[in-house]
């Protein structure tokens, strides 16, 4: 799958968005190590704080199905270049350190990224382990 074809996923998968608050529509795509492709929507609740951005729903649906390794996620959002907000930073962080981060228009005008532009000195599971931790 190249860039423009996940995009193209990310754009059909914003026509899904349930957005009746915000009005503002986002999808994403997402491919997985071994090639496997999700697809989401951001997906809103009338208590606000539930809702859940396209990033995350994608991601959590390829790690529900088994898959822990992103290579690549393409965004797409009503505004014009839709960057991913700090909490799907740091989930794609978790999944996708070393994944290319496709931030799209439409399929010929897009912008891309690796995670360390995004989330520069990041946290990650493997900083939690401890200094008296290391090379027992
Ligand atoms: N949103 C996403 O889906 N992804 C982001 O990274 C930015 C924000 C959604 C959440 C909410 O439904 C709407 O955009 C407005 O914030």
């Amino acid at each position: 799958m190249n860039d423009r074809e996940l995009i193209k996923l990310a754009m059909e998968a914003k026509e899904n968005a349930y957005v009746p608050y915000s009005k503002f529509k986002v999808g994403a795509a997402l491919i997985t190590e071994d090639g496997s492709v999700y697809i989401g929507c951001n997906i809103e609740n009338a208590s606000y704080s539930p809702t859940i951005c396209a990033e995350r729903t994608a991601i959590a649906k390829a790690v529900s199905d088994g898959h822990r390794k992103i290579t690549k996620i393409a965004i797409v959002g009503d505004s014009h270049y839709t960057y991913p907000c700090g909490v799907c930073r740091q989930v794609i962080r978790e999944f996708g350190k070393d994944s290319e981060i496709i931030i799209a228009n439409n399929e010929e005008d897009y912008k891309k990224y690796n995670l360390n532009d995004l989330l520069p000195n990041s946290f990650g599971p493997e900083n939690l382990i401890k200094e008296e931790e290391k090379d027992v």
